[in-house]
C-alpha cells in the first residue's frame, strides 16, 4: 500500500475580527430592543424577557476572546445580526471558493511543486454555498488543476474525513497528490441572536496537500494512520435545507426579530452544549487512545495534539484523558482564543500555525469531532 504524506498546509484568515466585548454589546442592544418591543407580553407573563450576554461567561465557558469574520458590520448591527455577503454572479468566483483558493495558493506555494501534479480536489466543510456544481470543482478550475473534484460534509470533522479520503485515494492509486480545502463561513449559519451560542464560531479557510510518500520531498509529515467514527445524535443540528428554504430566520426582514420569538431558530446551528460535552469527550478520547495503541504508539508520549477547536474545557479534558496528565500549552495546541471554533478548519489551523520545536521522528495527532456525531484521528510523524 502506498503511504501518504501531509506535504503542505495553507491558511486564509479574514481581515475583520470581532472581540467578545463588541459581540456582547451588539447582542445586548438587540435583546433590549426585543424586550421593549414585547414589553406588554413580557409584563403579562406570556414571554420571558431576554437576559444579557456576558464577556466573562463567554471566556470562561469557551476560551474564546475574538473571532475572524467576513463581514463585521452586518453581524454587529443590532437591527440585522447577520453578515452582509452580497450574492455574486455566476461569472464571478464564489465567496466560499475564493477563501479556499487563497488557502490553497498558500499551501501550493509552500509545497513548491506544479499544480499539474495534483490529481484531485476535495472541498470538505460544514456548509457548502450551494448544492451544485461542487465548490471543489470551482476551486479546481480556479487553480488550473486537472483530474476530479467533489464536496463532502461531515460538519466539524470534515477535515480529518477529507485527509483520510485523500490518503485512501493515494493508497489505491487514484491520485498521487490531493488538495483538500476547508472553507468555513460559520458566521452565516450561526444565530447571533441566540445567547447560548452567539459567541461560538468564526470564519476562515484551510488547505492541506496530501501526497504519495513515493513522490514527496524530504519535508512534511508521514501519515501513520487514519480512523473515522460516526454515531447519530440530534444534539448538534441545523435543519436548514432545500425543503424549508423559506422558513429560514432571515434578518433582512426584521420587523420581528425571530419566528420562534426568542432568538432561536432550528434553521441555523443549535446545540445541547452540555450533552455534547458529555457524549463527545469520552467518544473522542477512547477513539484516540485505541487508535494510538493499534498503531503501536503510546498515547502518553505523543509530542503534540492538534485537536478540533471546540471549546477550552472540552479540548483540555480530551488532552488530559489522552496524555494521562495535564498537557502543557505546547503539547495541546489551543487557538480558540484568537480564532474561536472554526468548524472543520480548527485542527488544521492549529497544525498549520504550531509545528515549532518538533524534530524529525516526533509524532502528533490531528483530530476533529463534531456534529453527527463524527470524529476522525490522523496520526502523523515529522519527516
Ligand atoms: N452570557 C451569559 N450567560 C450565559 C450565556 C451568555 N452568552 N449563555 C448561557 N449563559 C448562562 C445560562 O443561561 C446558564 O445560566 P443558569 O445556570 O442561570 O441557568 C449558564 O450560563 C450555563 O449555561 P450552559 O448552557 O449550561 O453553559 P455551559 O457551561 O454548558 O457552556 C457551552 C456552554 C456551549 C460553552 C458548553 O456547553 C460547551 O462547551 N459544550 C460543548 C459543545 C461544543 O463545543 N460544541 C461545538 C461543536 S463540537
Amino acid at each position: 500500500m502506498t503511504t501518504s504524506v501531509i506535504a503542505a498546509t495553507g491558511l486564509f484568515t479574514p481581515e475583520q475580527s470581532i472581540t467578545n466585548e463588541e459581540l456582547v454589546a451588539a447582542y445586548n442592544a438587540w435583546a433590549e430592543r426585543w424586550n421593549a418591543r414585547h414589553a406588554d407580553r413580557i409584563a403579562a407573563g406570556e414571554l420571558e424577557a431576554l437576559t444579557p450576554s456576558s464577556v466573562e461567561f463567554i471566556e470562561k465557558a469557551s476560551g474564546i476572546k475574538k473571532r475572524y469574520v467576513l463581514d463585521k458590520a452586518g453581524i454587529l448591527d443590532p437591527a440585522r445580526m447577520v453578515p452582509h455577503l452580497p450574492e455574486r454572479s455566476n461569472d464571478e468566483l464564489s465567496i466560499l471558493a475564493e477563501m479556499a483558493v487563497k488557502a490553497a495558493e498558500q499551501a501550493i506555494a509552500a509545497w513548491g511543486k506544479p499544480v499539474g501534479e495534483i490529481g484531485a480536489v476535495i472541498c470538505a466543510a460544514s456548509n457548502m454555498q450551494r448544492p451544485y456544481p461542487a465548490m471543489a470543482i470551482e476551486v479546481q478550475q480556479a487553480l488550473g488543476i486537472e483530474g476530479f473534484a467533489f464536496d463532502m460534509n461531515v460538519a466539524c470533522s470534515s477535515a480529518t474525513f477529507g485527509i483520510k479520503t485523500a490518503a485512501d485515494f493515494i493508497a489505491s492509486g487514484s491520485a498521487k497528490a490531493v488538495l483538500m480545502v476547508n472553507p468555513e463561513i460559520c458566521s452565516a449559519h450561526l444565530n447571533f441572536r441566540d445567547r447560548d451560542s452567539h459567541f461560538i464560531f468564526g470564519d476562515v479557510a484551510t488547505a492541506v496537500i496530501v501526497e504519495s510518500a513515493g513522490t514527496s520531498g524530504p519535508g512534511g509529515w508521514d501519515v501513520l494512520g487514519t480512523r473515522l467514527k460516526t454515531v447519530f445524535s440530534n444534539n448538534i443540528r441545523n435543519n436548514f435545507g432545500f425543503l424549508n428554504r423559506a422558513a429560514r430566520h432571515d434578518a433582512d426582514a426584521i420587523s420581528d426579530p425571530s419566528p420562534l420569538g426568542d432568538g432561536k431558530s432550528d434553521k441555523m446551528f443549535v446545540q445541547q452544549g452540555r450533552k455534547v460535552f458529555k457524549d463527545v469527550v469520552p467518544m473522542v478520547s477512547d477513539m484516540i487512545v485505541d487508535h494510538a495503541r493499534d498503531l503501536g504508539l503510546d498515547p502518553a508520549s505523543l509530542d503534540r495534539l492538534w485537536l478540533h477547536q471546540a471549546n477550552i474545557n472540552m479540548n483540555e479534558m480530551i488532552g488530559r484523558k489522552v496524555l494521562g496528565r495535564d498537557p502543557s500549552p505546547d503539547e495541546n495546541v489551543i487557538i480558540l482564543d484568537d480564532y474561536a471554533n472554526t468548524s472543520s478548519a480548527g485542527s488544521i489551523i492549529a497544525f498549520h500555525l504550531h509545528q515549532q520545536g518538533l524534530e524529525t521522528g516526533d509524532v502528533g495527532l490531528i483530530c476533529s469531532f463534531g456534529a453527527g456525531y463524527s470524529a476522525g484521528s490522523v496520526f502523523v510523524r515529522k519527516r
